[in-house]
């Protein structure tokens, strides 16, 4: 195969929102930095996002566009990475039902992720089968592109595990090393907490600060972060742990002594909660503003946006093709070659 020995990353987004800090902190600050140094693909997950959105695709297709606008926003260079849009990609579909056959559906249901987002979405006992099925798909995305390194989040280790059970379980059944396992690769970060103190920053939960967000949307946003409760005087001595404002330093602000000294501060007594906002305020603001310019750039240059993504697609496609007809060629599937 021709990709051997080279890092190959893949990372994908299911495409039902744009992106916030949350995503920018737990992955795309690292993409940014990574396709310096590998070979990387980006997939915007639509067809995934379609297993938990029935009869809402047309939130799923029109948020395609505005995750692509995220990652040209921060710094994905399409001409160092590879942005592809899974739906569009038919050879990914193609090698899912081949890996299909190698899960049991009582594997399926043990995975955590899974089984949490069951719960989550109140599916009980009417899961969609193509929603139970996702981490196949999954599988075959990361194994198409032959990716050695997979940037995650910690809730998706499970998928990283049940996709190196089926590159393991194909190589062993046609005895031979076609399907290359991978690495997860976890973001040094611990989670960013919504404003609300959520533990999640989400969208959904009404809690993120989106990388579009306006300087007006980001400053309301600090002004009602959760802090502490019980810090109700200037003076009075106040606590940093599940002190939203200070997570968010910890996580952006590079002066790691200068939130030392505010952290210290605090907890003595006699810094209000508006001076360190306003500190927070000022760190989110520059990080955002040329985030936010470049991003308006390119929503006036849908047709660039289109472009880039088309051709990422198609040279995604080819990858893609190489490792099914290999699949294919392993199984036996090759009535026509001669
Ligand atoms: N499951 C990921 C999410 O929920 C999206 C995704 C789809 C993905 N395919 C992937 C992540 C492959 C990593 C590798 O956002």
């Amino acid at each position: 195969m021709t990709l051997a020995n080279r890092p190959t990353i893949l990372t994908g987004d299911r495409t039902t929102g744009p992106l916030h800090l949350g995503h920018y902190i737990g992955s795309l600050r690292a993409r940014v930095q990574l396709q310096h140094e590998a070979r990387q693909f980006l997939l915007l997950a639509d067809t995934q996002a379609l297993t938990d959105n029935v009869g809402r695709h047309q939130k799923v297709t029109e948020n395609v566009i505005e995750v692509a606008l995220d990652y040209l926003a921060v710094g994905i260079d399409p001409a160092k990475s590879t942005i592809l849009i899974q739906s569009q990609v038919p050879e990914l579909a193609e090698l899912s039902q081949y890996l299909l056959n190698l899960v049991t559906v009582a594997r399926l249901e043990r995975n955590p992720t899974i089984k949490d987002e069951i719960r989550l979405r109140g599916f009980e006992r009417d899961i969609p089968a193509g929603f139970l099925t996702y981490p196949v798909s999954q599988a075959a995305d990361i194994t198409a592109f032959q990716a050695t390194h997979v940037p995650v989040g910690d809730d998706q280790l499970p998928m990283i595990e049940q996709t190196n059970e089926l590159v393991r379980r194909f190589n062993n059944i046609v005895d031979r090393q076609v399907l290359v396992e991978c690495e997860a690769v976890l973001s040094p970060v611990t989670r960013l907490p919504g404003i609300d103190g959520k533990a999640k920053m989400s969208k959904s939960l009404g809690n993120a600060i989106t990388l579009g967000a306006t300087a007006d949307e980001i400053t309301r946003a600090v002004n009602n972060m959760y802090t502490d409760p019980k810090h109700l005087r200037v003076s009075d001595p106040g606590q940093v742990e599940g002190n939203v404002v200070f997570a968010f330093l910890d996580a952006f602000e590079p002066d790691a002594a200068q939130v030392d000294e505010l952290k210290a501060q605090y907890r003595r007594g006699g810094l209000g909660d508006s001076v360190v906002k306003r500190v927070l305020n000022e760190r989110l603001q520059s990080l955002l503003e040329p985030i936010r310019a470049r991003r308006r750039e390119y929503e006036d240059d849908r047709a660039e946006v289109l472009a880039i993504l088309r051709s990422g697609t198609a040279r995604a496609r080819e990858v893609a093709g190489a490792t099914l007809s290999e699949v294919k060629r392993a199984l036996g599937l090759t009535y026509f070659e001669a």
